[in-house]
Parts: C-alpha cells; structure tokens; sequence
C-alpha cells in the first residue's frame, strides 16, 4: 500500500473512504458502520472531532454511577468510565458497605507540581551556580505575563533549584521547579513557564561575564518539560471500623476476614507480582473517575505507578492494619488533577461528571478519586480473599457473554434464572444457550 500524503488534510468523509478503500473488503459497510456512531448533533459532533486529529468517528464507553460514597461526612454519586463489567459494581458494593461504618476519610497531604528545564553545562559548578542565583528574579519576571492569573487563583512558581546530576550523567543539570496550579492540573502553565526559564537560561547565559566562551557555549538546553511524577502531590484516603463492626451479609467471621485481609495486603507490599495486579485494582476505580472527569489518565497512571516504586522497590499502595480490636486500611495516591481547564468545560459528560460531584475543586476531587480506588481495592480484596473473584465477575460478564451469542430477550431470562444458582463460565453458559436453541 502507499504511504499517504496530507491525509489530515482530507475531509472526515475523505478520510474514511480511503480507510474503507486501503483497508477493507466491504467498503460501504464500513462506511455506514463507521458514519453510524457519528452524532446527529453536528455542533456536538463537531466538538468531538475537534479534540483529536484525524477523528473519523467516536468511540463509546459506558459511563456508569456509584452511589452512595460517603465521604468526609458528604454523600456522592460518582460517575465512572469503563469497559469492565465488575467495576461499577464493586465500587457501589464497597461505598454502600463502608456507608454503615461511617464512611471514607480523605485528606489532601500536600498539592505541589514539578517541571524542569534539563540541560547541559561544561565548566565550573561554582559558576554554574553563581549564574542561575543571578538570574533567579528573571525567571520570575520574564514569566510575570504567564503567571499573573495563577497568582490571582493563589498559585504559581514556588521554587526553582539547580540540581547538579552529572554524577549520572556528565555534563547533566536540571532547573527543578515547583509549582502550585491551584484548580488546574497544570500543564500548560508548567510547560509555559519551563519554556521561559530555559530562554532565559539561553539568553543570559551568553552575558554571563564570569563563564569563559568553551562554558558559555557547552551550555545547551535538552528539553523543558513538567514531570508527571508528582510524590508530593498526595492524597490519603481511609476507612476504620471496630472488627466486629465488620460483620456483615458477606463476612459472618470478621476476625478471620480482617486477618486475611491484612495478609492480603502484607502480600502485596512485599511481592511485585501482587504488588502489581493490587495496584491495577485500585487503578479500576481510579481511572474510571479520571476518565469521566476529563483528567489525564495516561499521566495518573504513569504518576502512580512511579510513587509504588518510590523506595526501589514496587510495592502496594495501600496498607491494612488491626491495631487491638480496630480495622485500618488506607491508601496514599499522588494525584495531579484539574477542575478547571483542560476539557473540563468542553466536554458535555465532563460537565455533567463535575456537576454530579457538585462541581469539586482539585482538592476535593482527589480526595473522591483516591476514595474510588480505596473502594475498589478493597472491594477486589473482599471477593478475593473469600468467595474468589470469578464469582462476581463472570455474573457481571454474563451479559457480555449473551451479547456475544446474540441471544434473544426470552433466552436472557432464562440463562440469568439459570445461572443463578450456577457458577458462570464462557463454555457452561454456551451450552446452555446451545441447549436452549435446540429444544
Ligand atoms: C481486575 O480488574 C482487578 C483485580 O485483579 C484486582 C486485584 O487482584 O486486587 C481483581
């Protein structure tokens, strides 16, 4: 096949002929299946494409709620994004149990962003560091413009170090800036003010009297760029309860179950193959709020897994106690999230998400999504460390299954009879269905 030239340039409807063409057999097939997701709203449709380049269609995700999270006292409904079927449902599950034990607690523990301006320098340290201390009211006067609304909001630069690195890496230094973005997640404004403090760094560097030409030329920028690992951006979130407290439809022994479940989290603190998939179950419940609240998942995930790993070793992110008749279990999460900015007031659903959750500030919002992986985890927990995780997720996934089969309504109500006293599995419930249809 040809390499194509100026495809962005083409119409959606260009764009999606030469896919049907180059790509496919049944080309007005693909045409109409594509074309049948497109929104009949031009103006909202219209939105859509523009987000991305290249949009030829949408791509749907269900966008399902929880209910009944107790949190800090205050009640909420929170809307998750996701493809996987037990996920809603065991967030759901956990707020409603942890509703009649006296909800979630969050607290923000700290809220800084970092970016830095990565470069190399040959010469002198001491020079090096006598020039960025003379240039340090310049970074913040020629960012003055970028930083004047964040100021108004109460955030903005915090602090700019050198950072010597050619230990590691000759020749190696960094601007290592903190920032506070307040409502927003931050970047554009990070990477705005990076951007400036290495043309200052470029251009000031070249008046510097002390540097000799061989220092003044070997400075070079690499690249200027916030950093999505953020360890003190953090936000814990926690649930307690008396043991016996634990007590429930579920838990007839709550003295064995927090056991367990201490040992399970223990597992994951000291195993990475755990350590992993435990992660990824906290994950479940925060990237469905991220998603939903048009937030940067890509950067959460990159953010959190790096923290996991913050002490040379990936390890859990939550912990469990009991400490003498009491149940602990907690969980810290770096979180760079915004409110404001970003697709937060473009994205109809986002605007919608936000409104659910009362319109939260960025703290507040960590404080639900770290809430939402708490839940999660210790949803996933529960199931694993008693009935086993299969149980309640091939029921959820019976429906897939059956969407797979095509099955009609009157066989759906009879296979969910069925299946209700029967454990789900992909092969019992194709025979079953294969049993149906030839009666
Ligand atoms: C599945 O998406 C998530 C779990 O594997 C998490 C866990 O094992 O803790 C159930």
């Amino acid at each position: 096949m040809d390499i194509v030239n100026g495809f962005s340039k083409l119409s959606k409807e260009q764009k999606i002929d030469w896919l049907a063409e180059n790509y496919f057999i049944d080309n007005q097939a693909i045409i109409y299946f594509l074309k049948s997701y497109w929104n009949n709203d031009e103006a909202l449709q219209k939105l859509h494409d523009e987000f991305i380049e290249n949009t030829i269609t949408n791509f749907y995700l269900p966008l399902g709620v929880a209910p009944n999270f107790i949190i800090n006292g205050k009640t909420y409904a929170v809307p998750m994004v996701i493809e996987e079927s037990s996920v809603v449902a065991a967030a759901a599950n956990a707020a409603k149990f942890w509703s009649q034990r006296g909800g979630f607690k969050a607290t923000v523990l700290s809220t800084e962003k970092i970016g830095n301006v990565h470069f190399m320098f040959e010469g002198s340290k001491q020079k090096i560091e006598q020039f960025i201390k003379q240039v340090q009211p310049m970074f913040r006067e020629r960012t003055a413009e970028i930083t004047r609304n964040m100021e108004k909001r109460g955030g903005g630069i915090l602090k700019i170090d050198l950072v010597d690195k050619t230990a590691e890496l000759a020749n190696y230094y960094q601007l290592h800036a903190t920032f506070d973005t307040k409502d927003s997640m931050g970047a554009n404004f990070i990477n705005s003010c990076l951007e400036e403090f290495a043309n200052v760094l470029r251009e000031e560097s070249m008046k510097f009297e002390d540097f000799t030409e061989n220092e003044r030329k070997s400075l070079q920028i690499v690249m200027s760029i916030l950093s999505n690992y953020v360890p003190n951006c953090v936000v814990r979130a926690e649930v307690s309860c008396k043991i016996d407290d634990l007590k429930s439809k579920e838990i007839e022994n709550p003295k064995e179950f927090a056991e367990r479940f201490v040992q399970a989290v223990r597992i994951a603190e000291i195993e990475t193959y755990r350590a992993v998939t435990h992660n990824k179950g906290i994950m479940n419940g925060v990237d469905a709020v991220v998603l939903a609240t048009g937030n940067d998942f890509r950067a959460i995930e990159s953010g959190v897994h790096s923290f996991a790993a913050k002490d040379g070793k990936y390890t859990s992110l939550s912990h469990a106690e009991i400490v003498d008749d009491e149940f602990l279990f907690w969980l810290d999460l770096p979180l760079a999230l915004g409110t404001v900015g970003g697709l937060t007031n473009l994205h109809p659903m986002v605007k919608f998400a936000l409104e659910l959750l009362g319109k939260p500030n960025a703290n507040e919002l960590m404080q639900i999504i770290a809430v939402a992986g708490l839940a999660q985890n210790f949803a996933a927990i529960k199931s694993l460390t008693t009935t086993g995780i299969q149980q309640g997720h091939m029921k959820m996934h019976l429906m897939n299954i059956l969407n797979q089969l095509e099955a009609t309504s009157e066989e759906r109500a009879k296979v969910v009879k069925h299946f209700e006293s029967q454990t789900v599995s992909h092969s019992a419930v194709v025979s079953f269905v294969e049993h149906l249809r030839k009666e």
